[in-house]
């Protein structure tokens, strides 16, 4: 007996497209999502993925990011795995934790995680996910939804998996419109999203390379979408689900200065302290968030050069302020600057680069 529809949480503004933090492992988590609320919450997060094998017990910073939310947004909570047993055994533990619903990670392009046959693996077995999708939809009494790439090395298996997706009465699909194989880097295939947006009943987030409003309105108009799932342009840009929602609705922009940059770096360094943490780890794991940051503050890639060496907090923000309140009053740049790239080599996939960490991604 197929469950009844459910309805998705309202979106912050009724009547605009919706908006979505893009799950991030090692990103989106307690702090981050309080400090992305700060500058204007998307309608909707997601927490990196929860590991689901035979000795998993659903991770307790992961748990805090939905026990502790205090943004007043929903939180998907999402989940890696293959094994039907433990997967609906982990939404059972969820069950008493205030979520939104449950989201199964069809994407990750990690070679550690799809040679497991999870993650973006599965998109090679549509046979596997048609299990999955059923036992899920039976054993989550609220909302399922899915994020999928379009496929793993191509799309052959996408209408068949995107069937699956209308089956099982999935409510939110979000679609990361690159295979696989293609990770991080290659064009987004909006024509592939948009094709998903015909073929599925339910809505769908477009995700990948959203990276300002105005790119929003463009992706939205070229897939039908019914909202944008945002990641990393969130990392460099935290106003740009408030962005996305002027836009949507015909207002003038927030523009942030960079002085305003200056801000949101401490209130994330202050955000991400742990006690105990020593400052160069603390300093550290800081770098990989500003190695988004870094693509708008200046054209030649000067403050990325010169934060990457900084080895302290009073270097780090020594460097802040040089680059960031020289002339506070310029704005920070709504897209990244051309050739300003987050990392040089980032996620060559050489040998086994492990999962989706930031260390992965830019390093
Ligand atoms: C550091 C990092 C960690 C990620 N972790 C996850 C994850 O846990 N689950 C997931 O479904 N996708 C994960 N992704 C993929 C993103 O959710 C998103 O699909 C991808 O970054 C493309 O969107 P963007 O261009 O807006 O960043 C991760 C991406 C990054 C950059």
């Amino acid at each position: 007996m197929p469950p009844p529809t459910l309805s998705l949480p309202a979106g912050l503004q009724p009547g605009v497209p919706l908006t979505a933090l893009a799950p991030m492992q090692d990103v989106t988590d307690l702090p981050f999502m309080a400090v992305a609320a700060h500058y204007g919450a998307p309608d909707y997060y997601f927490t990196e993925f929860f590991r689901v094998h035979a000795q998993s017990r659903p991770e307790q910073h992961i748990l805090e990011a939905i026990d502790r939310n205090q943004t007043g947004r929903p939180v998907f909570a999402q989940l890696i795995g293959e094994d039907v047993g433990h997967l609906v055994r982990t939404v059972e533990a969820l069950r008493d934790h205030p979520i939104a619903g449950i989201d199964l990670n069809l994407g990750c392009p990690a070679p550690k995680v799809y040679r497991k046959n999870v993650g973006g693996g599965l998109l090679r077995e549509p046979a596997r996910v048609a299990g999955i999708l059923a036992a899920l939809r039976a054993a989550v009494p609220g909302l399922l939804t899915v994020k999928m790439r379009i496929g793993f090395e191509d799309t052959s298996n996408f209408d068949r998996l995107l069937d699956l997706i209308n089956e099982h009465q999935v409510d939110l699909l979000s679609v990361h419109g690159r295979t696989v194989k293609e990770m991080y880097r290659s064009e987004v295939h909006y024509d592939w999203i948009a094709h998903a947006v015909a073929r599925v009943r339910c809505p769908v987030l477009a995700n990948g390379n959203v990276s300002s409003a105005n790119r929003a309105a463009a992706v939205l108009a070229a897939t039908g979408a019914a909202g944008v799932m945002i990641g990393r342009h969130a990392i460099r840009n935290p106003w740009i689900f408030r962005q996305c929602r002027e836009h949507f609705s015909g207002r003038p922009l927030t523009r942030p200065t960079l002085a305003d940059v200056r801000e949101y770096i401490e209130r994330l360094f202050r955000a991400t302290h742990r006690p105990g943490l020593p400052d160069r780890l603390h300093v550290n794991k800081m770098k990989k968030y500003l190695n988004f940051v870094g693509q708008s503050v200046d054209p030649a890639g000067a403050f990325l050069h010169d934060m990457r060496r900084a080895g302290s907090e009073a270097e780090l923000f020594a460097v802040c302020d040089r680059h960031l309140l020289a002339e506070p009053t310029r704005e920070f740049s709504p897209e990244p600057y051309p050739g300003v790239i987050a990392r040089p080599n980032c996620e060559t996939p050489s040998g086994d680069p492990g999962e989706c960490s930031l260390e992965v991604i830019t390093s």
